[in-house]
């Protein structure tokens, strides 16, 4: 039985509450130990050998939003019915109190006059005690809980944010590209080609996809064997209208006739080619000369791309920051291109780097050439 009038928090009838009523005089009030425990915030729940609870402190009652009468003298398992409770936190106690002998801790979400709050169950297991007390403390951990979440939280805006400009790039590279394109089609009365139309657009809806789906934005696009003089000689074809609006001369030149395939994902090196155009094209003046070359060090095994223009080149100063996030000198830049462009060469397990002086500047991006296999 619980002495309810003096507001115990000890129960007045396990063996110990008998031990502990021959040595204290005032054992059935609330103890020092566990006034101590208030007092630093700790609630505190001792169990005997049966899993009984036998006491508890102050604390441990504000925490879990119930009196010292509710649990003591009970079974463990009253503890679940305190509260309505999912099964994932129902799991989790029944988890915790099955083993009260080890180490161990658990977070639970703990609703108290309808505010939500997490609780921290730690089992204290005490060598100068027998095996068979256990000892659970409480702490309330909402706050430091609560800014874990609001950091996600802020992440995920600040990831969504970089999306959004990230797609908004995209987005405005491939309309001006596709525009110059389909104008330079008509002017050459060429004839549309359905496969180029189709490059882009599945790279305009590649960028949809990422945007409507931004909880998945870290997946990649898998990566395939591919040849990078298609690649680059479509992308340079598709420029050429854009370039031509803008009195820009770009062409393609393969170095090498021997270029073996590259491990990458043909949209994406199109995206990172497409970037570093567009860049020297917006650095170039009128006439200005812009080329993507092709070329394979079979020494080193590397299939290396340029993309050199005679533009107004980078400052030293800011060679070693053009890479960075949101980093740009143009009024209606957005930083990410480049940004993106570094993101993507890594993933191919390539490399980009850039010189630049002030006739102009070139980009030359490594790919691991597929080496053949002999069976
Ligand atoms: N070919 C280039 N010539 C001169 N400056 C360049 C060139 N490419 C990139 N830059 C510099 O790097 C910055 C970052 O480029 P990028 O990440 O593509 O963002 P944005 O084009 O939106 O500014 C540019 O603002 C520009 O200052
Ligand atoms: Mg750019």
């Amino acid at each position: 039985m619980v002495n309810t009038d003096r507001q115990t928090l000890v129960s007045t009838n396990s063996p110990r509450a008998y031990q502990l009523r021959t040595l204290l005089p005032n054992y059935n009030t609330e103890r020092p130990e566990q006034i101590l425990l208030s007092k630093m915030g700790i609630g505190y729940l001792y169990l005997d050998e049966y899993l009984i609870f036998r006491e508890m402190n102050r604390c441990a009652e504000r925490f879990l939003g119930v009196t010292a009468k509710t649990l003591l003298d009970r079974q463990w398992f009253v503890i679940c019915n305190l509260r309505p409770m999912d099964r994932n936190n129902l799991r989790a106690l029944y988890d915790f109190f099955e083993d009260l002998q080890v180490e161990k801790q658990m977070e639970i979400k703990w609703t108290v006059k309808g505010c939500d709050r997490y609780l921290l169950f730690k089992s204290v297991p005490l060598e100068c005690e027998s095996k068979n007390d256990f000892y659970v403390t409480i702490e309330d951990i909402t706050v430091p809980k609560m800014l874990e979440e609001n950091i996600k939280h802020m992440d995920r805006l600040s990831h969504l944010g970089l999306i959004a400009s990230n797609t908004a790039h995209d987005l405005k590279n491939a309309f001006t590209c596709f525009k110059g394109f389909l104008q330079m089609e008509k002017e050459n009365e060429s004839g549309s080609k359905p496969e180029q139309w189709h490059h882009y657009l599945e790279f305009i809806q590649n960028s949809l996809e990422k945007f409507s789906s931004f909880a998945k934005v870290e997946q990649q696009n898998s990566l395939e064997i591919i040849h990078p003089q298609k690649t680059l000689q479509d992308t340079v074809r598709f420029l050429q209208g854009h370039a031509s609006n803008k009195g820009i001369h770009l062409h393609f030149e393969d170095r090498n006739r021997d270029i073996p395939p590259v491990v990458a994902n043909e949209l994406e090196l199109r995206h990172v080619i497409m970037n570093l155009c567009i860049n020297a094209m917006e650095a170039s003046k009128q006439e200005g000369e812009v080329i993507v070359e092709l070329d394979y060090d079979s020494e080193r095994g590397n299939v290396a791309i340029h993309v050199k223009d005679e533009g107004c080149g980078i400052p030293k100063v800011n060679l070693s920051r053009i890479f960075d996030l949101y980093y740009t000198t143009k009024q209606n830049g957005t930083g990410v291109g480049l940004y993106n462009c570094r993101k993507l060469i890594d993933s191919f397990h390539g490399t980009i780097s850039v010189e630049s002086s002030a006739t102009g500047t070139i980009f030359t991006i490594f790919l691991p050439a597929k080496k053949a296999h002999f069976f």
